[in-house]
């Protein structure tokens, strides 16, 4: 098999040592990885012919994406995980004990692993290449960086900046890591191999120079020559606020007290890996670098077997297959150059944005009113402006995107595009006749795709000449934030207009899943029994409060209520009445729905819903609303006046059983999306749930969760609920084969992985 590592030593004692894993796209430290650099580092101790070595990738895309994640997932025993630990610090602290200086030369991607290796080399220097990426993503797959990062980094560009990147996992650019110190130099690329040996002779030489200087004999001075157009870090770890605050105990303690603080509120102690690389952290920095590290063994071999972990490597899994996923078999996808939105409204406006953002291609912007343009625009403008600020785009890049887009109140340009998107009122008489005035405007192969929430897409592609170039493509809001596009393939589609939506859907970095064309698609199906429980569960007299915290202490972003403030009280009562005539045997809404927004109160939009509203600013719950269903706001749960009062004896029935109510629809429902082949597998399904609407991911996904509840027992509960609540609660026959058949993963599994 060829050399994993392969070490060349030039005449001027500089020496390279590049990581090439045979057969692999990128570079990660597996078992063989980790054999082969222990053999190499014993002979690299041997070595006295060596003056400087420089780690080099040899994959174009990337320096080392860290850790094979599938040997995380295997680790069931706590002592296998310290064991896995302990080797990263072994190889890597012996690479920092190495008797010559070492420069790891990082381009393109570096995680986990890889940057831990780089903190572990004498300097660092990245490649000014946009895709050079730098960062410790282990706290998103439930474990703490543990081949050192944890220890090495805090010391290295302070604990407040360290902090921050281990506890997001979101990695720095070049430019960034070369302001925080984690680099020693930003190099530019189209040199860099070059710029990288001269950063190596002159830091080898000013080293010596310094020794030479301690040791009281000239100094030999860096070599001549002109200096290389490099940028160097000048900056002290943590900057004033680590000189002023970490450099003693009390401010450490404000810095890691806020940080713990913060974490709790934001993973309400349902991510342990966060909390847990504070304390490691924090250890390292007090009580020295073995301590740190032990700490961090400690942490993997409590975190690794865990089945948090075990259901964020599952999430992983499923967004890694995703990325390979091609769509449907029996087309390829169209070149899209050209493109089209219609619509500048909430939807119409934040798609034209996106594309405009990710693709560089010129988007027309349709509407009927100038007002609505402007909007669109403005809207764009903002979003590009927030760019700015953050310095993810200059301004001359702002102007050239915003005049990617083309407002427009008539047809014009519509003959070039090749992929419209409608996002107009959802009406289905209006989308039809639109519809059919866009086919007469476009080239005859162009795809047409609608944003529709709830109209069947075989409806609105009637009064096409091309019916078959219709798709749906199912945005969430707002567009900038959600990642899911349910992509809704109609019966007789043509496969490479499918395509070219999944495709177009890739290009605008959002992840696509194939969707049924059925009514509520997926995502607003398996939501509605969702919030239709929490309607009824109010209707019972519950507090509002307290329905939402059950789901928010559950793990969900927000709650059912705030969410259909959100939504739009009158949008998510015309899409429960879509549902309930859809599936009139289980969906039913309490009769107050439609009243309830009466008055303007619309939700968030209208600044008055289930709960006040200072501007956009949620505040509490508005007591006018138990009042506008018959109950007492001030007890709402009193039996007297509960209108079912058989679950409510004067009280809810608990944040647990509250979040049973309003999930175990979702799961009873989900049976039947598999079962109809509403979506394709169970995977796509926890992929979809997870991307549309934060389902958390530490649970693994809406079926991975009921799987690992026991579907049986899931039943037994649906059977019980049945009994005192009502009939919507009955087991689906889909879930009964679904348990039957060993559960959503074993029957559904598909293109997911069955972990
Ligand atoms: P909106 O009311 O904010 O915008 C609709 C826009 O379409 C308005 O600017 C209106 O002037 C324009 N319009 C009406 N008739 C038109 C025509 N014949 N040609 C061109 N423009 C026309 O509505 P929103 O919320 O953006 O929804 C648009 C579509 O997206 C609907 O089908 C909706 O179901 C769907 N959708 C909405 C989501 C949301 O959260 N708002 C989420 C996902 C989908």
């Amino acid at each position: 098999m060829a050399p994993i590592f392969k070490l060349e030593v030039g005449a001027d004692r500089l020496a390279t040592l590049t990581f090439d894993l045979p057969d692999k796209k990128v570079n990660v430290f597996g078992r063989a990885a980790l054999a082969e650099l222990e053999r190499m580092l014993d002979e690299l101790a041997a070595r006295r012919d060596i003056g400087c070595l420089v780690l080099l990738s040899g994959k174009p895309g990337g320096f080392i994406a860290g850790a094979d994640v599938d040997e995380i997932a295997r680790v069931t025993d706590p002592v296998e995980a310290e064991a896995g630990s302990r080797i990263g610090h072994r190889l890597f602290g012996a690479w920092s004990e190495l008797s010559f200086p070492t420069i790891a030369a990082i381009r393109g991607m570096t995680l986990g692993g890889g940057t831990e290796i780089a903190l572990a080399s004498t300097w660092r220097v990245a490649s000014d290449r946009p895709d050079t990426r730098i960062g410790l993503p282990e706290v998103r797959l439930g474990i703490v960086p543990a081949w050192g990062g944890s220890t090495r980094l805090p010391r290295l560009i302070g604990i407040a900046a360290a902090l921050d990147m281990i506890l997001t996992g979101k990695t720095v650019s070049g430019r960034q890591a070369l302001k925080l110190g984690l680099v020693d130099a930003l190099l530019p690329d189209a040199r860099f191999l070059d710029l990288v040996r001269d950063f190596a002779r002159e830091r080898t030489a000013r080293a010596m120079a310094t020794a030479a200087t301690a040791a009281g004999t000239a100094a030999a001075g860096p070599p001549a020559g002109q200096a290389p157009p490099i940028r160097r870090s000048r900056k002290r770890p943590g900057g004033l606020r680590g000189a002023l605050l970490e450099g003693n105990p009390i401010g450490r303690h404000i810095v890691f007290d806020q940080a713990r603080k913060q974490t709790l509120e934001q993973t309400h102690g349902h991510y342990p890996a966060a909390l847990r690389a504070i304390e490691v952290v924090r250890v390292g920095i007090e009580d020295g670098l073995r301590a740190g590290f032990d700490a961090e063994a400690r942490a993997v071999s409590d975190l690794a077997p865990s089945p948090v972990t075990k259901n964020l490597v599952h999430v992983f899994r499923l967004t890694e297959n995703a990325k390979r996923e091609r769509g449907l078999p029996g087309g390829e996808p169209l070149p899209v150059r050209e493109t089209a939105v219609l619509g500048a409204g909430t939807m119409g406006g934040g798609i034209a944005h996106l594309i405009a953002a990710e693709t560089d291609l010129p988007v027309r912007m349709k509407d009927v009113r100038n007002e609505a343009l402007a909007a669109g625009m403005s809207h764009a403008a903002g979003l590009f402006d927030r760019q700015v600020k953050r310095r993810r785009l200059d301004a001359p890049g702002m102007r050239r995107k915003m005049a990617l887009l083309r407002p427009t109140l008539d047809w014009s340009g519509f003959r070039r595009v090749d992929l419209v998107i409608e996002a107009i009122v959802e009406k289905l008489d209006v989308k039809q006749a639109v519809f059919a005035e866009l086919a007469a405007q476009v080239p005859e192969g162009a795809v047409l795709a609608s944003n529709t929430s709830s109209l069947p897409i075989r409806d609105i592609r009637v009064k096409t000449p091309r019916p078959d170039r219709v798709v749906g493509m199912h945005f969430f809001n707002p567009v900038h934030r959600m990642p899911l596009v349910e992509v809704i393939v109609p019966e007789g589609a043509d496969p490479s207009a499918v395509n070219t939506v999944f495709d177009f859907t890739r290009r605008l970095g959002k992840t696509p899943v194939l969707i049924k064309d059925s009514p509520g698609f997926l995502v607003n199906r398996l939501l509605t029994f969702y919030s239709m429980e929490a309607f009824w569960l109010l209707d019972e007299g519950c507090r509002i409060e307290n329905i939402d915290r059950a789901m928010v202490d559950w793990g969900m972003p927000i709650g059912p209520l705030a969410l259909t403030d959100e939504v739009g009280i009158d949008v998510a009562g015309k899409v429960a009445h879509i549902m309930a005539a859809a599936f009139a045997d289980r969906v039913r809404l309490p009769s107050w729905l439609d009243r309830l927004s009466e008055g303007d109160r619309l939700g968030v939009k209208s600044g008055k819903g289930i709960y006040r509203y200072e501007g956009r600013e949620r505040q509490e719950p508005d007591p006018a609303v138990y009042a506008a269903l018959g109950l007492d706001p001030e007890n709402p749960g009193h039996p007297g006046k509960s209108r079912n009062p058989r679950e409510t004896s004067g009280g809810d029935p608990g944040l647990e059983a509250m979040a049973d109510r309003m999930v175990l629809p979702m799961v009873n429902e989900a049976a039947r999306c598999l079962d109809e082949q509403v979506v394709r597998s169970a995977g796509e399904l926890d992929l979809a749930m997870i991307f549309g609407t934060g389902f958390p991911p530490f649970r693994g996904g809406l079926c991975r969760w009921a799987d690992q509840q026991g579907l049986p027992q899931i039943i037994a509960t649906l059977e019980r609920l049945e009994g005192a609540v009502g009939n919507r609660f009955r087991p689906s026959e889909a879930l009964r084969s679904t348990a039957a058949g060993g559960g959503f993963y074993a029957r559904f599994g598909g293109n997911a992985p069955a972990t």
